[in-house]
């Protein structure tokens, strides 16, 4: 059977998910799925029954989201922070992620998992790719932008969450995904992950329908701003080696010259993005090959 029931969703439960349907429905949403120490605390049983009924709870929080037509969910499952907690708590945690997220994975494709992650560390790690093009001549300093570095990220195969939650009462990002959430809908709730409802996911996607208007008038903002930043660039680009050899073309000639420019680094661009792809995919193969004997339940 499957993990994620297939359950239909109930009466009342179907009702409010076709109402929440007639408004915008967040196609990306991200969990910083906090609380479950409290919660076993709360609940008077084993630290790591907390831990397993988060994870339970993540299997029905995936059949809610498919119910609501969300088409991609990412969560934080374990930061690098977390490997400064006694080697008890890590060792739990590892095994049951090892059983659970196998079993969810092989079951899903709209997934993403953050574990052992932090987006410093990511953010970080772009950076040297970038840097690392420059070095191997792939890249020309001036291509290095906002764009790039967002591609350079692991999420660079996903459009950026629409909306954000996080349980526990804890009104921080505890370094999740701090690049892609700029335009996110940021919601903090009380409930305790292990605890967390339908409900509580109906409220947060209402609280994303009201701020709905206000976030895509930003996100556009932002992306006409990056568009005529990168155009800027290449002008300038284009000016600046003109003034090296002293020329002083005509303004059509000028908009060729930069026309051809843009094209120039975007096939750059199109050939590091490349490189890097494979690179990550073949990291990928070689770390599910090596860790294949552990990955069987
Ligand atoms: C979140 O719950 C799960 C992980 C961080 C792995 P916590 O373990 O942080 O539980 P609280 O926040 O201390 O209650
Ligand atoms: C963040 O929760 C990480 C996960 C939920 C996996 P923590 O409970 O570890 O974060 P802090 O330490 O309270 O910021
Ligand atoms: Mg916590």
């Amino acid at each position: 059977m499957s993990w994620i029931q297939e359950a239909e969703l109930n009466l009342r439960e179907r009702l409010c998910a076709s109402i929440l349907k007639v408004g915008p429905m967040p196609e990306h949403v991200a969990f910083i799925m906090d609380g479950n120490r409290r919660y076993a605390q709360k609940c008077r049983v084993e630290r790591e029954q907390g831990h397993s009924r988060g994870f339970e709870k993540l299997a029905e929080t995936l059949r809610w989201c498919l119910n609501l037509n969300i088409r991609e969910v990412t969560v934080y499952a374990f930061s690098i922070e977390n490997f400064k907690r006694s080697k008890e708590e890590v060792d739990g945690l590892m095994e049951l992620a090892r059983q659970k997220f196998t079993r969810l994975l092989e079951e899903q494709c709209f997934l993403n998992v953050c574990f052992a992650y932090t987006s410093r560390h990511e953010i970080t790690s772009a950076v040297r790719e970038m840097a690392l093009g420059v070095e191997e001549g792939l890249l020309k300093p001036s291509d290095l932008s906002e764009s790039l570095l967002g591609w350079c990220l692991y999420s660079s195969g996903s459009p950026d969450p629409d909306l954000l939650i996080r349980t526990s009462g804890e009104v921080r990002l505890s370094d999740f995904l701090l690049w892609q959430t700029s335009h996110s809908c940021l919601v903090f709730q009380p409930v305790l992950w292990p605890e967390y409802s339908f409900w509580n996911l109906c409220q947060a996607i209402l609280q994303y329908q009201v701020n709905h208007p206000a976030l895509q008038k930003a996100k556009l903002l932002h992306e006409a701003a990056c568009r005529h930043q990168q155009v800027e660039a290449d002008r300038a680009c284009v000016l600046e080696q003109l003034g090296t050899v002293g020329e002083t073309g005509g303004t059509e000639c000028k908009q060729e010259l930069i026309l051809k420019y843009s094209r120039e680094r975007e096939e750059r661009v199109s050939n590091f993005r490349q490189r890097l792809e494979n690179k990550r995919r073949k990291f990928l193969t070689d770390l599910v090959q090596s860790s294949a004997p552990f990955l069987r339940v």
